[in-house]
């Protein structure tokens, strides 16, 4: 089950933009990322939901999408986010380096997008925008650094994971229909054995 979960909690840049995500179902989200681990317990992640119109509008063109597709501007109208979730690391409750606040976030986003998929939604994690830029659209206080933008709807487009091909080639990449392929890595490549560097 918890497999089958993982297998479809895809990355999805395209959406149908008109079907609205229920906010009881966007809070539910925000608590599954709550409970995550967190060093120290400092839980210094707060997170902001955007689902109207004009403020996703504002954020959209702040936020870089799918790098390794340069000939795609990323999501048409009609194909983008229903909601955002803006991470945002509140320095006023960090206790460590701002690293554990990330490995924080990896664990909150992938608890939200993991609840998220089991309800049928999908999600991007984009790290590729300027703090400054989106602090400014929000007029953020200095206290909170946007770490991370989730970005979150029903899906409109297929993702198909892959075996990564012999060239090693990481770059997840389009189809004629429009299918969106991810390489992984194979499971045999990313086992190391404890005792292989180890003088004999
Ligand atoms: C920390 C982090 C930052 C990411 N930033 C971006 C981004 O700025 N833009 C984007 O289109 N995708 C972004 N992604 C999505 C990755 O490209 C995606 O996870 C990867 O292609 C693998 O696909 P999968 O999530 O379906 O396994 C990010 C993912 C992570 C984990």
């Amino acid at each position: 089950m918890i497999d089958e979960l993982v297998r479809k909690t895809r990355t999805v840049r395209r959406f149908q933009e008109e079907k609205n995500i229920d906010p009881d179902l966007l809070t539910m989200l925000i608590d599954m990322a709550r409970l995550g681990g967190s060093a120290r317990n400092a839980q210094s992640l707060k997170y902001m939901v955007i689902m109207e119109k004009k403020t996703r509008d504002e954020l959209f063109p702040l936020l870089a999408w799918a790098g390794y597709l340069p000939h795609w501007p990323g999501p048409e109208a009609g194909e983008r986010p229903a909601a955002y979730v803006v991470c945002l690391l509140d320095t006023k409750l960090q206790k460590g380096p701002e690293t554990e606040a990330h490995f924080d976030l990896g664990i909150a986003t992938q608890n939200m997008l993991l609840a998220a998929a089991e309800q049928g939604i999908c999600g991007c994690r984009i790290g590729a925008f300027s703090g400054e830029k989106v602090g400014k659209l929000f007029n953020l206080p200095g206290q909170y650094t946007p770490l991370l933008v989730v970005a979150l709807g029903y899906p409109a487009e297929e993702v198909v994971i892959e075996e990564i091909g012999a060239e090693g080639d990481i770059r997840y990449w389009h189809d004629e229909q429009g299918g969106h392929h991810v390489p992984k890595r194979k499971l045999e490549d990313i086992v190391l054995v404890a005792s292989a560097f180890q003088e004999k």
